[in-house]
């Protein structure tokens, strides 16, 4: 099987998620929320990582469900956390159904993923949920301080990587020793795609915020700025506070309309060559996930080439 027909069953399986239908207003929103696209990342680092192990695509798919389905719960409180109103270029859950709906559905869409992920195989159960509950605890805790970030002016850049390791890393990692456990791998292999993930997390999410603000909003599926609104203590922020000697929360600490706000932040990134040193910061990372990947014992050598291919593709990714 190759990527591409595994995706196209990551999709197919989770059009066919199994949910009661009533009441709609709960369960309309986790459809909704499911349907809008998405690169389907973590479920398809699962599935791979277990068949790279010696299991099969079917063997991970209810896990690869379940970590996909716990990605959209984040994204929809997310959302509501960080006052976003679009998602994937579509309305939020949060925006099209009001927050009180958003909160439910999310706390629904926990609970399926809980359900699904208690369907593994039989011989993992414990090691994967155990995985699984301690992976979504750092979810949290890197979303509290991702939100108490908002308000400090002296975080560090080692403070920023931990907060995107658990907000990020965290799940890209589990999702990829997850599939490792199901798919019967040693200890030291389940371990090293765990650090593959981490890594490629954590290039992610710097990405992710270099395309928050120099992205194109149409293909990136999220309006441009909002980082810089919400005063995001992203790794281009903070390198840019260290740098500017004061011009950055100059700027910040002005009453400014939104547009002039981003704008000018965005001029101070450019004066500072600030996008392309975080460029350089994700191919860092990028070049870690490598060599954690070169420690995994792959069952399948094949599907070494999947995991390098990955690492390129996210390295370059506009959405
Ligand atoms: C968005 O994740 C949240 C972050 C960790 C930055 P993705 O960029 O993987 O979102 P979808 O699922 O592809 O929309
Ligand atoms: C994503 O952080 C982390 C989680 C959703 C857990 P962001 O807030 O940067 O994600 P986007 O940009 O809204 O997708
Ligand atoms: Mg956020
Ligand atoms: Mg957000
Ligand atoms: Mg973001």
């Amino acid at each position: 099987m190759d990527t591409k027909e595994i995706s196209a069953m990551i999709e197919r399986r989770l059009a066919s998620i199994d949910m009661p239908a009533r009441p709609a207003g709960l369960y309309e929103p986790v459809r909704y929320a499911l349907e809008g696209g998405g690169k389907r990342l973590r479920p398809l680092l699962c599935v791979q990582a277990c068949r790279a192990c010696g299991g099969s695509a079917e063997d991970a798919m209810e896990a690869a469900m379940a970590l996909e389905m716990f990605h959209n719960f984040t994204l929809v409180h997310d959302d509501i956390m960080d006052h976003s109103a679009t998602r994937r270029g579509r309305a939020s859950v949060a925006a099209k159904y009001g927050e009180n709906q958003a909160i439910l559905s999310g706390d629904a869409m926990l609970t399926l993923a809980s359900r699904l992920i208690s369907r593994v195989p039989a011989g993992v159960v414990p090691a994967v949920m155990a995985e699984f509950n301690e992976m979504a605890l750092r979810v949290y805790e890197g979303q509290q301080l991702d939100t108490e970030f908002e308000t400090r002016k002296n975080v560090t850049v080692g403070e920023y990587f931990e907060m995107i390791s658990l907000k990020t890393g965290a799940l890209l990692a589990s999702a990829c020793r997850i599939g490792a456990l199901i798919g019967g791998a040693d200890e030291a292999t389940a371990d090293a795609l765990y650090d593959y993930g981490m890594e490629l997390g954590l290039a992610f999410q710097l990405r992710d915020d270099w395309l928050d603000t120099f992205g194109d909003a149409a293909t990136f599926g999220k309006p441009i700025g909002g980082d810089i609104i919400n005063e995001k203590e992203t790794w281009m922020l903070i390198t840019a506070r260290h740098d500017s000697h004061g011009d950055l929360d100059a700027i910040l600490d002005e009453d400014l309309e939104p547009e002039e706000k981003i704008s000018q932040v965005t001029r101070l990134y450019d004066r500072l060559r600030v996008g392309e040193r975080c460029d350089a910061a994700a191919a860092e990372h990028h070049a870690l996930a490598l060599a954690a990947l070169g420690r995994a014992q792959l069952a399948d050598p094949a599907l070494r080439e999947f995991f390098e291919e990955t690492v390129d593709r996210m390295a370059s990714r506009k959405l």
